[in-house]
């Protein structure tokens, strides 16, 4: 692609989220705000890259082309993670999933019970550092298995279907709990899991996420 159309993403208006238990509105406004960031850095990029590659060919030793390269990965994921994790938010929320859906059979089959899937996705969330917690299934042989993802793209394994996304960066929780109450956020984002969203995704063959292309 030397030039031509660029390809734009508009952000999605995630407007269920009032009301959560445990994360506040304020917050979630904040936080939705820090994502509409997101979705403006990946069109500020692309626009800059496409504009680079019109005025020439792209090099791998230019360094201005090299670290807009390496910023697409965290701009993109920055914009991708907090639109599963939006979505897998609700108010109301039960607190686990219907003991008959897939999901839970899925889980349960993969760590022996609900409890001990739980006890190992906390676990993670607990890790020092900025990331985010995943359970994803390997699309080839349909495993569950929980993940830590540094920053927004370090750890994400290729190809694998995010299930339940849990945002475990300061800024998703700062305003409602100090910094050392994460363990907090932890228990306030599983009160609002959304369940019919996580078991939605596991029949999907695809990754589907509520992406909106301008
Ligand atoms: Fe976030």
């Amino acid at each position: 692609m030397a030039s031509g159309k660029v390809k734009t993403y508009k952000e999605h208006a995630f407007d269920h989220l009032k009301g959560l238990d445990g994360i506040s509105d304020a917050q979630v406004e904040e936080h939705l705000k820090l994502y509409g960031g997101y979705v403006k850095n990946v069109n500020t990029l692309n626009q800059e890259l496409t504009e680079m590659r019109g005025r020439g060919k792209p090099s791998g030793t230019n360094p201005e082309f090299a670290e807009l390269m390496r910023r697409l990965g965290f701009e993109y994921n920055g914009m991708i993670l907090h639109e599963y994790y939006f979505e897998n938010l609700r108010k109301a929320a039960e607190p686990t999933p219907p003991s008959g859906s897939g999901i839970a059979q899925a889980l349960n089959s993969a760590w022996g019970s609900l409890d001990k899937w739980k006890e190992d996705f906390q676990a993670v969330g607990d890790m020092r550092g900025i990331g985010w917690v995943i359970l994803f299934q390997d699309p080839a042989t349909e495993r569950l298995t929980n993940h830590w993802i540094t920053l927004h793209q370090d750890g994400v394994p290729a190809g694998f279907k995010p299930l339940l996304v849990m945002d475990g960066w300061e800024h998703a929780f700062m305003r409602d709990y100090k910094v050392t109450e994460k363990g907090k956020y932890i228990q306030a984002f599983f009160r609002n899991i959304d369940w019919s969203t996580v078991e939605r995704r596991l029949r999907e063959e695809a990754a589907v996420r509520p992406a909106v292309a301008a």
